[in-house]
C-alpha cells in the first residue's frame, strides 16, 4: 500500500515524492532527523523531539523550515492519512540543494521530508520480554554526537557486525568507556543504582533517556551519570537501552557474558513499564 508522506510544503504518494540530486542531505550528509513513536494514533514526547531537533539546526545553523505548532501539525496529518496506530514517524531536514561546495550555500530553502513506518505492536515486541545481545564495537564516529545528523554509516556498519556475531546490537566504546549503542542509550545496573553516561558531545541527548531518568528518580531510583567500561557491564547486575522506538529494552548478554540469570532484570522491567505507561498518559 502506497503511504501518504510529506515534502516540502506537499502531501504526496510515495512514488510521486522527489529530493533533488543536489540536495545536500545526499552530497554532504549535511542534514538532521528525529524518529517520533506512535502509540494508539498519538505522538510520544513530540515536545521533546521537537526541542532536540531545533537544537541540532541551530548547531549547524540551519533554519527551521517550519514552526513547531506546523510540525506537530504535519505529525498528526501523517499519523491520520495513513491510518497510523502504533508505528514511527521519521522526519528529516537538509540544508536543501544548491551546487555543489563545501562551503554552506547562503540563500537555500532547507528540504524538508516526513514519512510514516506502521509498527503493529510496536510495544509489545517479543525482544523485550527475552531482551537482547549486544557486541561492543570501537567508537569510530565523528565528535559531535550530540547533534542529530543523519551520517548514520558507522552505526550502520556496527549493527552489521552484530547481525554477524549473532548479536542483536553493538555497544560504542571509546577510551575504554561505553559512549552508547548504536541507535540508543546505554545503561547498566549495579547493587539496584543505575548508571549511564553523563550528557556531553559524546552521545545523543536521546529523549527517552531524559525521560526515563525522570521517571526513575521520581520511583526513588538511584541513578548515577557517569561513563562505566565493557568490564563494568559484563559485571553488572541488569543492563538496558532506551531509544524511541525500543523504548526501554533490556540487555540479557553482553560480548557473550551473561547478566544475572540471562532474562530481562527487575529493573529495566519495571522502566520500561512505568515509560509506557507514563508516555500514554502525556501523548498527544
Ligand atoms: N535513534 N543514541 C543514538 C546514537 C541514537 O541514534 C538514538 C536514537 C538514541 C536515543 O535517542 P531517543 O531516545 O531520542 O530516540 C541515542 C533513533 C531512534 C533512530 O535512529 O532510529
Amino acid at each position: 500500500m502506497s503511504r501518504t508522506v510529506y515534502v516540502n510544503g506537499e502531501y504526496l504518494p510515495e512514488e510521486e515524492a522527489k529530493v533533488s540530486v543536489f540536495d545536500r542531505g545526499f552530497l554532504f550528509a549535511d542534514g538532521v532527523y528525529e524518529v517520533t513513536s506512535v502509540l494508539g494514533g498519538k505522538l510520544i514526547d513530540f515536545g521533546g523531539h521537537a526541542k532536540r531537533l531545533a537544537r541540532s539546526l541551530s548547531e549547524l545553523e540551519m533554519d527551521a523550515p517550519v514552526t513547531e505548532e506546523e510540525l506537530l501539525e504535519i505529525h498528526r496529518q501523517l499519523v491520520s492519512r495513513n491510518d497510523i496506530d502504533d508505528g514511527l514517524i521519521y522526519l528529516q531536514i537538509t540544508r536543501g540543494a544548491a551546487d555543489r561546495d563545501f562551503h554552506y550555500p547562503a540563500d537555500t530553502a532547507p528540504t524538508i521530508v516526513l514519512f510514516t513506518q506502521s509498527k503493529p505492536g510496536l510495544a509489545d515486541n517479543p525482544a523485550a520480554k527475552a531482551g537482547i545481545k549486544v557486541i561492543s564495537v570501537e567508537d569510530q564516529r565523528w565528535g559531535r554526537r550530540d547533534i542529530k545528523t543523519v551520517q548514520l554509516l558507522y552505526p550502520s556498519m556496527c549493527k552489521m557486525a552484530a547481525k554477524k556475531a549473532g548479536a542483536d546490537d553493538a555497544w560504542l566504546v571509546e577510551e575504554g568507556k561505553v559512549t552508547e549503542g548504536t541507535s540508543n542509550n546505554a545503561y547498566i545496573v549495579k547493587d539496584g543504582k543505575i548508571i549511564t553516561r553523563e550528557l556531553s558531545h559524546d552521545i545523543l541527548h536521546g529523549i527517552t533517556r531524559a525521560a526515563v531518568l525522570r521517571f526513575a528518580q521520581e520511583a526513588q531510583m538511584v541513578v548515577e551519570e557517569r561513563a562505566f567500561t565493557i568490564d563494568e557491564a559484563k559485571d553488572a547486575d541488569e543492563a538496558f537501552v532506551t531509544s524511541a522506538s525500543a523504548f526501554v529494552m533490556p540487555v540479557v548478554e553482553i560480548d557473550g557474558a551473561v547478566l544475572g540469570d540471562g532474562k530481562p532484570g527487575a529493573v529495566a522491567t519495571r522502566l520500561r513499564e512505568i515509560y509506557l505507561d507514563e508516555s500514554r498518559k502525556t501523548a498527544i
